[in-house]
């Protein structure tokens, strides 16, 4: 599957995502994955930053509001729209464009910092991507992505919940068959009665590669990895959003943060 054919799948998500998760519907969006996303950012105060997949742009603008000086680009047009119209709303000097991930249009070591937000693992192409993220980065820049964790949502997985929606286990199965754009229909899982009805549920074109597959891509595209983390939803986060407890049986987040030069070693918890 080319890139624009996954494009215009997100095109098609787009309305419904950007009415659902600004209603606060992507609950393991906003209430674990981007908190543990910048809990492990180093300070990007007054550095210039990419975010690649930006979608409608609530994560650029809390890079934007740590003090970077921020572009987005997004492959769907719905998206970088709806971003520009909250930039318009109220501007924190970030600038968003319709851009292809996987080729982008700025010149080398334009950027002293990368990321990347869920999106990586909805590219086709992921080492393309990661060679343009290595190539727009500055020598000493780094790039942090967040991805489904390879391990843990394998193209099958069922979760298994008691009485009280608490997951307590997980089955597993197909990690080694790599996907090519398999389309997964799915809702916000918090989303429900009318909000379901009123819009149809997103559909994702699918890449699965394994740990070892991320591991090779992200050196043989020149990074050394600098950190790594797989963020848990904490007591108080499960006792609010009861479906966050898988996140406890299994991580399904991964994040790394990769340097093109490997001087720091992996970070000490
Ligand atoms: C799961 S959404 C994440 C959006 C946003 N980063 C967030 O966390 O809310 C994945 C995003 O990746 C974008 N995307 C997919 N392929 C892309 C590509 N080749 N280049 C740029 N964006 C792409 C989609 O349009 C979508 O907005």
């Amino acid at each position: 599957m080319e890139s624009s054919e996954v494009g215009a799948y997100w095109e098609g998500n787009a309305s419904a995502w950007i009415e659902l998760s600004r209603a606060g519907y992507d609950i393991y969006r906003d209430a674990l994955n981007t908190p543990a996303f910048l809990a492990m950012l180093p300070d990007v105060d007054g550095l210039s930053g990419l975010d690649l997949g930006c979608g409608e742009g609530t994560n650029t603008r809390q890079l934007a509001q740590r003090g970077a000086r921020m572009i987005g680009v997004d492959i769907a047009p719905t998206f970088i729209s709806a971003a520009r119209a909250s930039e318009t709303a109220d501007p924190l000097g970030i600038a968003f464009q319709i851009e292809d991930a996987t080729d982008l249009s700025f010149p080398n070591d334009r950027f002293d910092f990368v990321t990347a937000f869920m999106s990586l693992m909805d590219m086709p192409d992921q080492s393309k991507a990661l060679v343009e993220a290595h190539r727009v980065l500055t020598p000493e820049g780094f790039l942090q992505f967040s991805i489904l964790h390879p391990c843990f949502i394998p193209p099958t997985r069922k979760t298994l919940r008691n009485a009280d929606g608490m997951a307590y286990a997980v089955e597993l199965s197909d990690y080694f068959r790599r996907t090519e754009g398999e389309v997964e229909t799915w809702h916000f899982s918090t989303a429900s009665g009318r909000k379901l009805d009123a819009h149809p549920p997103f559909k994702v074109p699918r890449f699965h590669r394994t740990l070892a597959d991320w591991i090779a891509m992200i050196g043989a595209a020149g990074f050394f990895l600098e950190a790594l983390e797989e963020p848990m939803a904490d007591d108080e986060t499960v006792r609010k959003y009861p479906k966050l407890s898988t996140t406890r049986v299994t991580p399904i987040f991964l994040h790394f943060r990769l340097r093109k030069r490997g001087t720091a070693p992996l970070h000490p918890r």
